[in-house]
């Protein structure tokens, strides 16, 4: 199977990827679903979605205080990298990542976009200004954060219920209409719209790459199915591509 994705990669001049929490985890960062998932032990309902937020923004901010601590202190992993070293090889190349983690920027990624938006940018509720968010996680009996406005503000990330921005969502789409391969890591392929790159892909004769531990919905329709973690297969693909 990695010989196959290596034959698929070897000729193609333009490289769409999408990733997901999978890509992360070997940097230690909780994924979403499956044994360990965040989804697992919190409810999705009560902490990402503008509702739970309406409610009580302060339990809201302090879970995504307890994320961003966790995402502070990790490090971007050979999978991340190995897609940086893919992105120099290409023509063409787009990372669609539904990850808030900022890991692929660490990294070196640069033609990147954010489909659920970052953990580490604010965004105020009264006049709706995007501010980066560095500062370190606040104490849990801490105020919530405010913008200079006196506004709220809120994580700028995408939440159940709420519209993905639609140019991220349409470049994303103009770009893989146009790609030669598609390289799809470590997404549970379950939340739209992203869940619907590989369908599309398979319409447009792109050829398509799965790495993911377990196999998902969309490996039935995938060209190459690689069953394995990102951090060790993705550095291999790299390697043999550079001999
Ligand atoms: P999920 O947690 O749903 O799926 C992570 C996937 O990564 C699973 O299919 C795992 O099998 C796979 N995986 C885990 N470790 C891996 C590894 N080392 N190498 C390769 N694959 C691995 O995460 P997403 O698909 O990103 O949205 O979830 C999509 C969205 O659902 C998230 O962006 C988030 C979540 O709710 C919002 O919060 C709006």
């Amino acid at each position: 199977m990695i010989e196959k994705a290596i034959e698929i990669l070897k000729s193609a001049k333009s490289l769409f990827t999408l990733t997901g929490a999978g890509i992360s985890a070997e940097s230690g960062i909780p994924t979403f679903r499956g044994a360990d998932g965040l989804w697992k032990n919190y409810s999705a309902t009560d902490l990402a979605t503008p509702q739970a937020f309406r409610k009580n923004p302060k339990m809201v901010w302090e879970w995504y205080h307890w994320r961003q601590g966790i995402i502070s202190k990790a490090e971007p992993n050979p999978a991340h990298y190995a897609l940086v070293a893919l992105e120099k090889k290409m023509e063409r190349f787009l990372l669609l990542t539904q990850n808030v983690d900022n890991l692929h920027r660490r990294a070196g990624s640069k033609n990147i976009l954010e489909l659920h938006g970052n953990i580490f940018r604010t965004r105020c509720l009264a006049c709706g200004e995007i501010a980066d968010y560095e500062k370190p996680p606040k104490p849990a009996n801490s105020t919530l954060p405010k913008c200079t406005c006196g506004g709220l503000l809120r994580p700028d990330v995408i939440w159940f219920g709420e519209a993905i921005p639609q140019n991220i969502w349409q470049n994303s789409l103009d770009f893989l209409s146009q790609a030669d391969a598609a390289l799809i890591c470590g997404t549970s392929g379950t939340v739209w719209p992203a869940a619907a790159i590989p369908e599309i892909a398979q319409h447009s004769d792109t050829k398509i790459i799965e790495i993911n531990l377990e196999p998902t919905p969309v490996s039935s329709i995938v060209d190459v199915s690689i069953q394995d973690k990102a951090g060790e297969i993705l550095p291999k693909i790299v390697a043999a591509l550079s001999q």
